[in-house]
């Protein structure tokens, strides 16, 4: 979509009401046939547009697909998502990103896809991406920080979308689940995958993918159990493009914070206060080993308290954590 049609867009969606192809014309400085031809580009793309003779355009719908010119109205950042790579289609949008991340895209920048046919999850798992219904999206970061640190953006970035998702949602009892999920009534909503390209010491790039379970409506009989949607927990459908945006507006915020620490600990409050696990009794698969404990924090490093039955605390950097209570179930 040209910067011109994205610019009526915006218009028409800032507008109270029907907006005069005249008045389009002088604010854009185009001819009536142009206005026409961006307003029928809209269209195609699926926003919804009366046109009124006598009165203009109104603006009912938009078309709701995470498109650029569509996040773009609802983004308050200074570089995230300002760059928006859309796909009807893509393998995984994680993969993308690692390619124009490797070809040398900006900081920010965002490769969002409304289908993915082989969406990669943790642990080699797939991530069930059907179309027109959430949010796959991957975020291309060059942070300037020591590679140790760069695990650290999974919590942070989990800490993102839950502000984000409470916000559009104020009802909804959203937990963070250390270290990379939100869950809802023990059922999956959203999960994070980073992976980056680095050296011992440098992080040259990070990818942060992100999956967000939004109006999804049904799942197959392998998921029902363990995951679920913002519509189903709510009833509502909710726009995609404003929930990404919400997201990266949010995202930025507490990047740029965390870039100018040293750490985690500015956020560790919120991650508890809202954290699944705290003080409950979990394992965490390591692969290799399972590690029983009680959950006591989360360390400004990121990793995962586990109090042990000897009375030590372990810090544990990486694993999948389950409760207890759902082992013996
Ligand atoms: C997990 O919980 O296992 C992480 C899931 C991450 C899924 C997202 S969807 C967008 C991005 N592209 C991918 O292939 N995976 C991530």
């Amino acid at each position: 979509m040209s910067g011109l049609t994205s610019g009526i867009l915006a218009r028409l969606h800032s507008a109270d009401g029907y907006l005069s192809g005249e008045r389009l014309c002088r604010e854009f400085g185009i001819t009536r046939s142009a206005v026409w031809k961006h307003i029928r580009q809209l269209r195609l793309s699926g926003c919804r547009i009366e046109a009124v003779t006598g009165s203009g355009y109104r603006l009912l719908a938009l078309s709701g697909a995470p498109v650029s010119a569509e996040v773009a109205l609802f983004l308050n950042t200074g570089f995230a998502g300002r760059i928006l790579h859309y796909r009807m289609e893509t393998e995984s949008t994680n993969l993308e990103a690692k390619l124009l991340a490797a070809a040398g895209a900006p900081e920010g920048s965002v490769v969002t896809a409304d289908f993915q046919s082989a969406g990669r999850g943790r642990l080699g798992r797939s991530w069930v991406s059907p179309a027109g219904e959430n949010l796959y999206f991957s975020v291309i970061l060059r942070p300037p920080v020591a590679s140790y640190r760069v695990p650290q953006i999974t919590l942070l970035s989990a800490a993102a979308i839950h502000r984000a998702l409470v916000e559009a949602l104020s009802g909804i009892d959203a937990r963070i689940k250390w270290p990379n999920d939100i869950v809802v009534g023990g059922k999956k909503l959203c999960g994070v995958l980073c992976e980056m390209q680095a050296d011992p010491d440098t992080a040259h790039f990070v990818v942060v993918g992100i999956g967000i379970n939004v109006n999804q409506g049904e799942f197959p009989p392998d998921l029902l159990d363990r995951a679920t949607s913002l519509r189903c927990e709510s009833g509502f459908s909710l726009c995609r493009p404003e929930l990404l945006a919400g997201v990266l507006n949010r995202f930025e915020e507490l990047y740029l914070q965390w870039l100018r620490e040293d750490d985690l600990g500015f956020i560790l409050p919120y991650l508890e206060r809202y954290s699944l696990l705290h003080g409950r009794d979990v394992i965490v698969d390591q692969l290799t080993r399972q590690i029983a404990g009680t959950v006591k924090g989360i360390a400004p490093g990121g990793e995962l308290l586990l109090g042990m039955a000897d009375g030590t605390v372990r810090p544990i950097s990486s694993g999948e954590a389950s409760l207890s209570s759902a082992y013996t179930m």
